[in-house]
């Protein structure tokens, strides 16, 4: 599909279809590529998240699929949760009036997977996005255009949280989470192609995490949700570094690892 540039339904359709010494050639090239190792999805340049095609190279990670129960919780969150100002008696409008204000911010975007999961979904919420490299924020700035969200999106070359303006209604991250005395473990193809500073957080795995928590503290509204990626070496470790913060939980992906840490910042 790759090499013709076509889709799945062609090739059935045409079995008998040979091909040119030129698409040869590029077949083997690709293949030659994956055989020492690199990606699949770095030699094709897309993967597939929330329903969107995106752009990927190797400044970016990777989407994969469990990253998608972050944008769920986030969703089930915004659609449970009243904000604070909203009575108990409002009703229809006003409460969507008041749900379209919903601030978000996504730290550590990479190919823009997650502000555009939401972007798509929430379509009146403001949302910013950061990355600490600037090759990343241009493959997430050429996704945003791809799908018509660069209105949509404010991205931002910061460390974390620096410099953007507080009161957020969720800070979602898929952080760097992954220990450097846990390397031996990781997959080679993540080890040997993908980002270090996307995979790797520091010794442990949680190092970035504890300075994102302490940011989000101050970034949050009160009352506002903390949505963060994690993996389950550093899951106990994470609910420490929340003490003190409220409705904390960790749910689990589908192999049953946890994996989607989330915690409201108190009301006062
Ligand atoms: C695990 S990747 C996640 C990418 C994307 N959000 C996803 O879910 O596929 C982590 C991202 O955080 C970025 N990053 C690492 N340290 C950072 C920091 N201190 N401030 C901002 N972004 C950072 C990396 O460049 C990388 O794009």
């Amino acid at each position: 599909m790759f090499t013709l540039d076509c889709d799945r339904a062609y090739l059935y359709a045409h079995p008998e279809r040979d091909l040119t010494a030129d698409e040869q050639s590029r077949y083997e090239a690709a293949l030659a590529e994956r055989a020492r190792g690199v990606p699949a999805q770095y030699i094709t340049g897309h993967q597939e998240f929330w329903g969107m095609d995106l752009i990927v190279a190797p400044a970016v990670l990777i989407p994969r699929p469990e990253t998608e129960h972050v944008i769920e919780t986030v969703l089930e969150l915004e659609t449970s949760d009243v904000r604070p100002q909203t009575s108990a008696k409002t009703r229809g409008s006003e409460v969507r009036r008041l749900r379209s204000e919903v601030r978000i911010a996504d730290v550590g975007t990479g190919s823009g997977c997650i502000a555009l999961a939401l972007a798509k979904e929430l379509p009146d919420a403001e949302i910013h996005a950061t990355d600490i490299s600037a090759a990343a924020l241009e493959i997430a700035r050429a996704n945003a255009a791809r799908h018509q969200l660069e209105h949509r999106i404010q991205f931002h070359q910061t460390d974390l949280l620096a410099g953007l303006k507080p009161d957020f209604d969720f800070i979602v991250s898929n952080p760097p989470y992954v220990g450097e005395s846990e390397e031996d473990q990781v997959q080679l193809e993540v080890r040997e192609f993908e980002p270090r500073v996307a995979v790797f957080a520091g010794p442990k795995g949680i190092e970035v995490i504890t300075r994102l928590i302490s940011q989000a503290q101050a970034a949050l509204r009160p009352g506002g949700w903390l949505v963060m990626e994690i993996s389950g070496t550093i899951a106990d470790g994470v609910r420490g570094l929340l003490d003190g913060w409220q409705e904390v939980h960790i749910a689990s992906d589908l192999q049953g690892i946890p994996r989607v840490a989330r915690a409201r910042k108190p009301r006062g």
